[in-house]
Parts: structure tokens; sequence; C-alpha cells
């Protein structure tokens, strides 16, 4: 079988802190993907949808800092559920190779760990919301806090703007949450972009049996 055909109606998510690179590295994995004649449907959650931008832009905006946890946990799992029925279901069933920059994991991090809900009420959420919760493969880029600070070249977003033990958290929160699932991998994201590329084609190869 042709790592096309095998990688058909999959569902692949790149995931990890602030700065961790996986925007970088969604977009060269996508270009990877089209050498090997398949052509991704990439997305970023939040958004990727009219409705999902939108909520995007309250989420990430510095000025709605009166906004409460569970208010952003809702916002961040409305969006989701905007993608999955706008983008991601009709993508899957067209047989597409999905790829997300950002998926379930980064609420059961941010809202549930580092935000205090906990990882078991944001899955339990996560239930009640959305048609599919787990991709078939998550891939956690992990980095330091100090190299992802370096990474982010612009303003800081809401997100951003939390403390540094907020982030802290973060990254513990990712590395939790891979502990509970196998199909969860975290590789290390403090690499240049190249080796960081090749690790994750490695990673996809292997897990898939391309
Ligand atoms: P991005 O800049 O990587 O697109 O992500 C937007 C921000 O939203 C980033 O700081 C991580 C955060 N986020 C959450 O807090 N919870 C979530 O469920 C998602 C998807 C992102």
């Amino acid at each position: 079988m042709s790592i096309a055909e095998k990688l058909k109606s999959r569902f692949i998510v790149l995931d990890g802190p602030d700065g961790s690179g996986k925007s970088t590295q969604a977009a060269m994995l996508a270009e990877y993907l089209k050498t090997q004649g398949i052509s991704p449907a990439v997305f970023r959650d939040p958004g990727s949808t009219a409705i999902g931008e939108k909520i995007r832009d309250v989420l990430l905006d510095s000025k709605n800092n009166l906004m409460g946890d569970r208010t952003e946990l809702l916002l961040y799992m409305a969006s989701r559920a905007q993608l999955w029925q706008e983008r991601i279901a009709p993508a899957l069933k067209e047989k597409k190779c999905v790829l997300l920059d950002r998926w379930l994991s980064s609420t059961c991090a941010y809202q549930g760990f580092a935000g205090g809900l906990g990882i078991a009420k944001i899955i339990d959420i996560a239930k009640h919301s959305l048609e599919r919760i787990w991709p078939d493969l998550t891939i956690i880029l992990d980095v330091d806090l100090r190299t992802a600070k370096t990474r982010i070249k612009r303003k800081f977003d809401r997100m951003e703007q939390k403390a540094a033990g907020y982030h802290k958290k973060v990254r513990t929160g990712f590395l939790e949450l891979a502990e509970l699932r196998d199909d969860i991998i975290v590789l290390d994201a403090s690499a240049d972009q190249q080796t960081v590329h090749k690790e994750i084609v490695r990673t996809i190869e292997k897990y898939f049996n391309l």
C-alpha cells in the first residue's frame, strides 16, 4: 500500500506550548506530504472557519482580560465543534489526510492543567461537545520556556501574556497528558527547524508503518 493510501482519512495533530514552532512545522509537514503525493487538509484550532476565526479573535484579544476560565474553555470548545462540523468531518469523509495545528490536547494542557479545571473534566466536556475527540496521532513539540519565548517575535496575545508560572504548567500538562495515551507522542523541539521536521516525519512513518 502506498503512503498516500495509508494516510487516507488520517487525523494528525501537532501541538505544544506557545513558541514550540508547531505552526512552522505544520507548514513544513504539509509541504513534505505534498512531495509524497498527499494533499493534506490543514487547519488551525481555534480558527479555520468564519465563526472560529471570530471566536479566536475574542480569545486572543488582550483587551478581554476579564475572561473567566470557564468562558475561555467553552469558547475553545465552540470553535472546535464548528471546525469539526464545517471542515474536518467533510475532509475525512473525502478520505483526505487532515493536519491540525492544535486540538483538544491544548485544552487539556492550558485550561485543564494550567488553568486548574483538571484534564479529566476537560475530556468529559469534550465528549459532550464533539463528535470525535481524539485524533489518530498527536505529536507534542516539547520546548523549554526560555527557548519558546525567544521564538515569539510579535506582541504577545492574551494567552501568551499569562504568567510564566502558567506557561510552565502548560508544558507539564502536555507531558502528563502524553503519559495517559499511546496516541500522543512527545518530541524534543528545541533543535533547529530541519532537525525537528525530520523527527516529525520519522515519527509519522513509524507510527503508521509507512
Ligand atoms: P496559536 O497561537 O498556537 O494558534 O494558539 C492560540 C492560543 O490559544 C495559544 O496561546 C494556545 C491557546 N489555546 C488554549 O489555551 N486552549 C486551546 O484549546 C487551544 C486550541 C489553544
